[in-house]
């Protein structure tokens, strides 16, 4: 199986065709759950509140829901539900559906917030003709029709903004006991006829045998006059997500996808189910708190595939609404509905739920190097030295799998890696770092420590009859740790103990692959869905009530996985520096503790352009963090693309080269001289901006916007930008269109901002351009197409050396890109680069601002300080009108004169050598 694979790979790796095998994945069809709720399209919702049973307690009003058989007249209740609907701070309800006194608790997800969410209050403010009407504290409202139930959200404006429900397709189906009977010879049990697949499922050769039975939930979710929706990642479909009707939905299910496709709905690695609505009226969002296997279908009213008579019915002809539907197979309805006014809103409202990325180590945001397989201590000591040979910056070498004893993790090969902590220390002297990758399947082995203590102990996901489940991975025969149980998270993060881990330091950070998680001879290429998880015994201890299935937890299987790391992390030095995790499995929650990337993507321009709106709509769920491998995994990148993807990588979140064991060897210097030029210059353009990035993750952890940002985040009144996807934003200063055509002479960019008279600088002319929407502009394959946006002021540091480390006490250049009046503004954030002590005020947060008349460096946390020993060796004003006579710096009482020159058409003003330290606030007056 094993050689097989491999043999797969290889001859994959050098043949050059690529394709999924789409026989080894569910369409809908296939999927049970998924077909059931799809063909269910009632006239009518059955779900209806009981009025008598509603109390507003705090921020909650609860009451009961019933499904009734309308059509009869006795009405009969069907069954029995509970209706929970929570006011949130920030504007941000939270309606939850469970079944009233379901016979086995229902799965709630557990992990994706990152506490529970604040109160608001809620105020019933009438209850008249079967309508409920509340309001929140922040003007926002939400109506309750009784019969049938429908709940709609009025945004502060007074617009209806979100409604659930308007289809009727909200569906909890209840919990029941199989009904046995036994047959006339009273010696069998027989099955009493369900609806087939009801107590089992096939796909393939596997057998799911679904002991609960079916438990599906859905609800209809519409936007209203919305004009486009986004999130649901990880697809490799556009950011504006498209009408479903006739193909598949859009499907989050964790999946190790062998070559995947581009531009399907097709589930991948993630899956984080928030979805955003935008459009020129208003823009809402929700966030379906839901870890079980999860379909969703979207109907845009614009597109022209939704057919006319669905849009008159709906909208009155308007063609202008998107209805949305999540189908999941187990768990409750939990959905958060969030009405903040701007995409930017919605997206803090998002990250205020499920968390920040916090602050992560300097040196993770420059650049990686990595392969499958850096051979043994030689071929990591030369590719280190290679960068330095060629000088070209990096931060990171990395070791894949088979640094390993035979995939045994936290093991060494010891003929290959004989000396891990030398290995280490050679590149920590140039301050760079290791990378090891831990997977979460284990070998089972005996002898391997891992695999005795967790057979002893327990400590393995079981299989449907209780005993240690066996799938197939890299090592073969393998298990899978249940972290879902504490005891064996708490396990597992003593694992990363440098005691444990021989040859780590705090330079050596962690990669958690395959934790979709990855069987290869499972279903789908994952985990049965009815093995079986811990569950805490206050729970209830029988029968099915003892367990989770695979099936409630499985998208959150790696978030369990990637936790547990950092508990480790943390452990391994008593929390003393900040841990680097990448992570392949995402969902809701993930950035709190990795990044991201997006898998085994292939050389080609298609991969390339994808990792765009990729990136971009991770960054849109939370994930900010996120990057693809550069240069592409399979397959051979010639020069042109490999270029470009450097390029492009460069000013990306996350920019780490990665390669295929069965390709050809890539590093930068392997390429013609030109070639490696380019690469240079594309990785040096990283390291002059990394406080930039720094900066832009700082600030990331605390406001919990994207760092890479959809064009409409800023300027979401211009309807252009809605549906641009291959360009973005870099906070609010940097545009980037990387080119990611071949052969092309020039691309389209697109430049926002007409309606506020925007400029945009491209960074390497300081040639400045009125935002007026498409430009052609001419690219040759040096040029990365990046403008500053005038008004803002970015921070670099131009002596580029072998690793971020070493620059840290280096000056700065500050490029300061003026708006039409003359002013600008920016921030600068700088600490040690990777520790906690950040958190104790030793930081500095400054802003920058530039008026005519002067430019000052303040802190905006007045309490935090760092002895940083860098300081500023050149101020570049690009856009000066007229330039200022004098220019005077004052820093701790005393005064300097400083010169200046002027460069090209006389409008960028040169400050040489201000030498002010950035350790103290000061101030350059300037005279005219
Ligand atoms: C998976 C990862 C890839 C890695 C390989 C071997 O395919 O996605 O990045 O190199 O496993 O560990």
């Amino acid at each position: 199986m094993k050689t097989l694979g491999l043999l797969l790979v290889a001859a994959l790796a050098l043949s050059g065709s690529y394709a999924v095998d789409k026989n080894n994945f569910k369409t809908c069809d296939q999927s049970g759950f998924c077909k059931r709720l799809r063909g269910f399209k009632p006239e009518k919702s059955q779900y209806t509140l009981n009025l008598d049973t509603v109390l507003v307690h705090g921020n909650v009003l609860s009451a009961e829901v019933n499904t009734v058989d309308t059509s009869t007249p006795q009405r009969t209740v069907l069954w029995h539900y509970a209706l929970r609907l929570s006011a949130l701070v920030d504007g941000t309800f939270r309606v939850e559906i469970d079944e009233a006194d379901p016979l086995y608790p229902r799965y709630r997800t557990q992990l994706a917030l990152k506490e529970e969410p604040k109160a608001d209050g809620l105020k019933l403010l009438s209850n008249e003709n079967g309508k409920l009407t509340l309001a929140n504290t922040q003007g926002q409202k939400v109506i309750i029709t009784a019969e049938p139930l429908l709940l709609e959200f009025v945004n502060a404006a007074g617009e209806v903004a979100v409604v659930l429900n308007d289809n009727g397709q909200l569906v909890v189906e209840p919990l029941r006991v199989k009904k046995e009977r036994i047959d006339d010879d009273e010696a069998n049990v027989v099955d009493v006829q369900e609806e087939e697949g009801t107590w089992g499922e096939n796909f393939k050769s596997h057998h799911d045998s679904k002991p609960r039975g079916n438990e599906a939930v859905s609800l209809d979710i519409s936007f209203p006059e919305a004009d486009h929706v986004y999130g649901i990642p990880e697809h490799t479909d556009k950011f504006s997500l498209h009408t479903t009707t006739s193909g598949e939905p859009y499907r989050l299910f964790n999946l190790d996808v062998f070559e995947y496709d581009l531009d399907s709905r097709m589930a991948i690695y993630g899956a984080v189910p928030v979805m955003y609505s935008h459009g020129t009226k208003r823009s809402a969002g929700v966030f379906w708190h839901n870890s079980a296997e999860t379909w969703v279908d979207v109907v845009n009213y614009a597109d022209s595939t939704v057919v006319s008579s669905l849009v008159n019915l709906v909208t009155g002809g308007q063609k202008r609404r998107v209805d949305a539907r999540f189908m999941s197979e187990s768990g409750i309805v939990d959905v958060f509905v969030f009405l903040g006014e701007k995409p930017a809103d919605l997206f803090r409202q998002y990250t205020a739920l499920t968390g920040t990325a916090p602050l992560p180590p300097k040196f993770s945001l420059a650049y990686h190097q990595c392969r499958w397989n850096y051979n043994d201590e030689d071929d990591v000591r030369g590719v280190d030295e290679n960068f330095d040979v060629h000088d070209i910056p990096a931060d990171v070498i990395w070791l894949d799998i088979e640094y390993t004893d035979r995939k045994k993790y936290f093991t060494w090969d010891h003929l290959k890696f004989p000396h891990p902590a030398e290995m280490v220390a050679n590149l920590t002297a140039k301050g760079r770092k290791l990378v090891t990758i831990i997977d979460p399947h284990i070998k089972r082995e005996a002898g391997y420590f891992l695999h005795e203590d967790a057979t002893e102990m327990g400590y393995y996901v079981k299989d449907k009859d209780g005993k240690d489940y066996e799938g197939w991975c890299w090592p073969g025969s393998s298990s899978y740790l249940d972290f879902f149980n504490p005891v064996v998270s708490k396990y597992y993060a003593e694992r990363y103990q440098y005691d444990n881990f021989p040859g780590t330091s705090k330079d050596v950070h962690i990669w958690n692959d395959m934790n979709e998680p990855s069987v290869f001879n499972g279903p789908e290429i994952t985990m049965p869905k009815d093995c079986r998880h811990y569950k805490p015994p206050q729970d209830g201890n029988d029968g099915l009530a003892a367990f989770w299935e695979h099936r409630h937890v499985h998208n959150e299987y790696g978030l369990w996985n990637i936790r547990a790391t950092h508990e480790g992390m943390l452990l391994r030095d008593n929390s003393k520096y900040r841990p680097f995790i990448l992570t392949r499995s995402t969902f809701a929650g993930t950035q709190r503790y990795a990044a991201v990337w997006t898998g085994d993507n292939a050389a080609e321009w298609g991969f390339l352009a994808v990792s765009v709106p990729m990136c971009l709509s991770l960054a849109a769920a939370g994930v900010s963090f996120c990057g693809s491998d550069v240069g592409g995994f399979f397959k051979y990148p010639e020069a042109e693309l490999m270029t470009r993807w450097y390029q492009a990588g460069a000013f990306q979140p996350f920019f780490r080269a990665h390669s295929h064991i069965e390709t050809k060897r890539r590093e930068p210097w392997l390429y013609e001289p030109a070639t490696t030029a380019l690469i240079r210059d594309a990785t040096r353009r990283r390291y002059a901006l990394i406080d930039f990035w720094y900066t832009l993750f700082y600030e990331h952890s605390i406001d919990g916007l994207p760092v890479m940002r959809p064009l409409f985040q800023e300027f979401p009144a211009e309807e252009d930008t809605y549906t641009i996807d291959d360009e973005y934003l870099l906070g609010n200063a940097l545009l980037v269109r990387p080119v990611v055509e071949p052969g092309v002479t020039s691309v389209k960019v697109y430049l926002p901002g007409a309606a506020s008279r925007t400029l945009w600088y491209d960074v390497d002319t300081y040639h400045a351009h009125h935002a007026n929407g498409y430009l052609t502009y001419d690219v040759t394959l040096a040029k990365i197409p990046v403008f500053q946006r005038g008004g803002s002021i970015v921070p670099r540091k131009e002596r580029v050396r072998r690793s971020s480390a070493l620059m840290a006490d280096d000056p700065y250049t500050l490029v300061v890109a003026l708006d039409i009046n003359g002013t600008a503004q920016g921030s600068l954030y700088i600490d040690d680069g990777e520790t906690y002590e950040y958190l104790n005020n030793k930081h500095i947060y400054a802003k920058l601002t530039f008026e005519p008349n002067a430019m000052t460096y303040s802190f905006i946390d007045e309490n935090a300080h760092y002895p940083t020993r860098s300081w500023v060796e050149r101020i570049v004003i690009a856009g000066i009108k007229s330039p200022p006579k004098t220019a005077k710096l004052t820093q701790a009482g005393k005064q300097t004169a400083l010169q200046m020159t002027l460069h090209k058409g006389n409008d960028v003003l040169v400050v040489r050598k201000p030498a002010a330290n950035m350790a103290q606030p000061w101030t350059i007056n300037f005279t005219y």
